[in-house]
């Protein structure tokens, strides 16, 4: 099946598997029947595949009083990590990790029975998990849509493990040019991410580029550029973030305001020169080549507001980045309470989706091109209740973008 479609209160929502990207169908009422010429009218329609036929999956189909179920489940299929990356926001110290492959296995059939559409199996480092092949296999058993980040520091056997299993998706870490990517990472870490990203290519397996930007990596984004092109991937820009384990790099090389906009300048302009490489910053407000890694269509900001994550002990977060912000952010523990449950019923999560960001609602491009920037970069403005990420640069644009002048 190459589309998924599961009914929602206003409507459903559309999966396309083969591009990842969703579409939120208003039709005003749930959508249940597949046979219905009018519902495959609304998903033609809605993806543009008026011309040939597609295969189109029902999943989920408990409603719930929002969305029923997250777009994609990340999962902390360990702690341990064979890198300690000067940027990373992980703890040094891998704990134990407290969910078993039957504890991950039961929350597979529950996202599996909720309608959830995508696994992606993320960390520290996912592949270094003695389960990680079982948990592989087990989503791709159930029908999710398997996707899987990475830092490609890995040997031989290894990568060959990651093309048999052909995920829909793998993501590979590259902050930079080789000196500058193993300095932030480790020697050789750069020709052993590039060396994965060659295999997916080679496997035709769909892969992507994530990049770091920071001070150190933003004057090499041509480069990373040139290697997404080689190797046929699209590149996240991820501006670099402090929360998490303190280090010195991070102090130090994280992203003025000013530098964020010059970095997504310039990225705008490669987007014309290179539209065969889709670029994403999350703050992609200038120029029209906009190209979003999650969907825009639902009045929450950020990514933490569709998706779930379960770390390696079980516990339940909107976001992972969240996680290292504070406990008052975890929504329980699945093994107790089961992730449905805690999808409807946890206050943390109906709070955290409550928040409205004031400046973001007054923004022109809000929920249109920009998800309302990162929570953990709103610290300075919480108690003002502009929830305004520091690296926003609307501002500095010159633009008209307050909807309310
Ligand atoms: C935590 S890692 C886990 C997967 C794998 N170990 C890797 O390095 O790709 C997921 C992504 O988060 C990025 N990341 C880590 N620390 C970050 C930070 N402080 N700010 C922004 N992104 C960060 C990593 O570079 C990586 O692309
Ligand atoms: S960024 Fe990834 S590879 Fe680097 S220390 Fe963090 S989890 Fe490990
Ligand atoms: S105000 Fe919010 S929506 Fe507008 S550009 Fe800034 S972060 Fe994005």
């Amino acid at each position: 099946m190459n589309i998924k479609l599961r009914p929602e209160p206003f409507g459903c929502i559309v999966f396309d598997t083969r591009n990842r990207k969703h579409v939120f169908v208003d039709t005003g009422e749930p959508v249940r029947d597949l046979d219905s010429p009018e519902t495959m009218s609304y998903v033609a329609e809605e993806l543009g595949y008026a011309e040939g036929p597609v295969q189109v999956e029902l999943v989920g189909g408990t409603l719930g009083s929002r969305l029923s179920a997250p777009l994609c489940l990340y999962l902390e299929i360990t702690e341990y990590c064979t890198l300690r990356c000067a940027h990373c926001y992980k703890p040094d110290d891998a704990a134990h990790d407290g969910m078993s492959k039957e504890d991950f296995f039961r929350l597979l059939e529950e996202a599996k029975s909720m309608g959830i559409f995508e696994v992606r199996l993320c960390g520290n480092e996912p592949t270094t998990s003695p389960i990680f092949a079982d948990i592989c296999r087990k989503a791709q058993s159930l029908g999710l849509f398997l996707s899987l980040n990475t830092s490609g520091v890995m040997g031989i056997r290894r990568r060959r493990q990651i093309v048999a299993i052909k995920p829909h998706q793998v993501v590979v870490s590259v902050d930079g040019t080789r000196e500058t990517n193993d300095t932030i990472r480790l020697p050789g870490a750069y020709d052993r991410a590039v060396a994965l990203l060659r295999m997916l290519q080679e496997a035709d397996i769909p892969r992507r580029i994530n990049c770091v930007l920071s001070k150190l990596t933003v004057d090499h984004i041509d480069q990373v550029v040139a290697l997404a092109k080689e190797v046929g991937s699209g590149i996240s820009f991820i501006p670099l973030r402090t929360m998490g384990r303190a280090t010195p790099f991070k102090e130090s090389s994280s992203l003025t305001r000013e530098g964020m906009y010059k970095a997504v300048q310039h990225i705008t302009e490669l987007k014309q020169q290179v539209p065969e490489v889709s670029l994403e910053t999350f703050f992609d407000i200038l120029g029209h080549g906009f190209w979003a890694h999650h969907t825009m269509d639902i009045n929450v900001p950020c990514p933490a507001g569709k998706n779930a994550f379960v770390s390696a002990n079980g516990e339940l977060y909107p976001c992972d980045w969240l996680r290292y912000l504070g406990d008052q952010y975890c929504c329980g523990d699945v093994r107790e309470n089961g992730l449905r449950y805690l999808w409807e019923h946890s206050n943390t999560l109906r709070g955290f989706h409550s928040i409205r960001r004031r400046k973001c609602l007054q923004c022109s491009h809000y929920l249109r091109t920009c998800y309302g920037g990162c929570w953990c970069s709103y610290q300075d403005s919480i108690a003002s209740g502009d929830y305004e990420d520091r690296l926003c640069f609307v501002e500095l644009t010159g633009q008209e973008y307050s909807r309310i002048r």
